[in-house]
């Protein structure tokens, strides 16, 4: 997500490719992303035909290409939001690049084959969190396991063999008292009433300087990672902390989780999910179209699309987990276009973009709709960060309208950054409630009225320059 807020409420299910017809994904869309419908139903589609192609015998299939798509529209009107909200409906691993990056300095010759290893990274993580859930519960019994035993005094030694009788009783006295012992502990543990106890555990350290310092500087061309290559060169090295319980747990329980998890499943798998789900998202697509002259910075910007061909025709990416093919990667598109038109782009990457979608402008209808509708809708998530406080946050009737009605004023007045110029306005307008939430001593309402809006805002709208700099 874009916002500078996190969302409230938790992903729905996923659901199963089979249920993923492009009416259910339209209406699953339909509940973060207000409007925009033909931009919906695009992806939809694409989605599965992607779904399609994989049911077909490998002959016909084989002739098949994605059909990709470009999402024409202005600024903050939902282009980037679709594509991320239909990558976490389909749990599919999702990068969102700028194309325009690959031009700038620093960048230029920086590989777009990078742009796949960034996927299959995404998808690593994806599969290694599931892994993880996975094998918790295992993970959670054996970190116990260990805790008890750090906790624990020594366990009594057997008497050698010509033990006296007498020996013998002690010791079974002992072991008696010891069994005791690590059942109370057990109990205590699993009550929590020693997470400040502290223990010394034997953890892996992977803090080497050396290593941090190369840790990202990545020899992209062969997707390597120095800091990856030398983490296996020096042994790992075992230090003894001591640590709280509490602590303790999440480290032994990180380590035994580790310990369980299939790597190389993991990694079979985040490779097949890549290829078969991964949606690139290429922003700034008409930012690498070129203007017609023959000379500047147009030579690296058609360069970019002549880079970015291969992927989208289809191409095998060398990762540091394998190889990647990108024939089923989903390429969605995205740029304003206002001066160029994706006509303009290089024929062989058009051909790869078939579908089209323009998105609309956002009206103060709209405005109004997205901040009150979708399920993460902004108001929806003052109202629970208020609500951590002692703040209840309510709106008189007419005071969303009002709002919205001022954040079209001052698009159309300053600059059009579409939806997100509510980020701004609401911001500016709770700003003190903001502030000053913490400090209530006890439950109080605050109820945002069209002239509370006005008295904190409408100076400001009017005024271009200080809501250039505030809005
Ligand atoms: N149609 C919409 N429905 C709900 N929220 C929206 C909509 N359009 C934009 N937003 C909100 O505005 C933010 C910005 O939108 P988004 O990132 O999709 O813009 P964009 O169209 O990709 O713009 P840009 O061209 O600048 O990348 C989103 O995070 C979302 O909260
Ligand atoms: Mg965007």
């Amino acid at each position: 997500m874009n916002g500078k807020l996190i969302p409230i409420e938790p992903e729905t299910g996923r659901l199963g490719p089979e249920e993923l017809t492009p009416r259910r994904i339209v209406a699953e869309l339909d509940r973060y992303v207000v409007g925009q419908d033909d931009a919906k139903r695009a992806v939809a589609v694409a989605l599965r035909n992607r779904w399609r192609r994989l049911r077909l015998p490998p002959e016909i299939a084989f002739e098949i290409t994605p059909k990709n798509i470009i999402l024409i529209g202005p600024t903050g009107v939902g282009k980037t939001e679709i594509a991320r909200r239909l990558a976490r409906l389909v749990g599919a691993p999702f990068v969102k690049v700028e194309a325009s990056k690959f031009t700038e300095v620093g960048y230029v010759g920086r590989d777009v084959e990078s742009i796949i290893r960034d996927l299959t990274e995404i998808a690593m993580s994806m599969v290694r969190e599931e892994e993880r859930k996975r094998v918790a519960a295992e993970a959670k019994k054996r970190s116990e396991e260990r805790l008890v035993e750090l906790l624990l005094p020594r366990p009594p030694i057997q008497p050698r063999s010509g033990a006296t009788e007498e020996e013998r009783r002690e010791y079974a006295e002992a072991v008696a008292h010891h069994e005791r012992s690590l059942e109370k502990i057990l109990g205590m543990l699993r009550s929590g009433e020693l997470e400040d106890r502290e223990v010394e555990v034997q953890i892996a350290t992977s803090d080497n300087p050396v290593i941090t310092a190369f840790s990202g500087a990545g020899l992209e061309g062969m997707g390597l990672d120095l800091g990856d290559m030398l983490k296996d060169l020096f042994p790992k090295k075992k230090r003894k902390v001591r640590l709280k319980v509490a602590e303790a747990r999440k480290v032994i329980e990180s380590e035994e989780a580790e310990r369980l998890m299939d790597q190389e499943k993991v990694i079979r798998e985040a490779l097949e999910r890549t290829e078969t789900t991964g949606i690139v998202f290429l922003d700034e697509l008409d930012k690498v179209v070129g203007g017609g002259s023959a000379h500047g910075p147009d030579v690296s910007r058609e360069g970019v699309q002549r880079d970015l061909l291969p992927l989208v025709e289809g191409t095998t990416v060398k990762t540091k987990y394998g190889l990647v093919n990108t024939d089923h990667i989903l390429f969605i598109a995205a740029g304003a276009f206002h001066h160029k038109k994706p006509s303009d782009l290089m024929p062989e990457l058009q051909g790869r973009f078939p579908i089209r979608v323009k998105l609309s402008s956002l009206t103060k209808e709209d405005f109004t709709r997205i901040l009150t509708e979708p399920k993460n809708a902004l108001i929806k998530q003052y109202q629970a960060l208020l609500g951590t406080e002692k703040l209840r946050l309510e709106f008189a009737s007419g005071a969303v309208e009002r709002l919205a009605e001022l954040a079209e004023y001052i698009n159309t007045h300053t600059q059009d950054i579409g939806a997100r110029r509510l980020y701004t306005v609401l911001e500016a307008l709770l700003e003190e409630a903001s502030f000053e939430a913490a400090d209530l001593d006890r439950e109080q309402t605050l109820t945002i009225t069209t002239s509370f809006i006005d008295e904190r805002l409408e100076e400001l709208a009017k005024d271009e320059d200080l809501s250039r700099y505030i809005l």
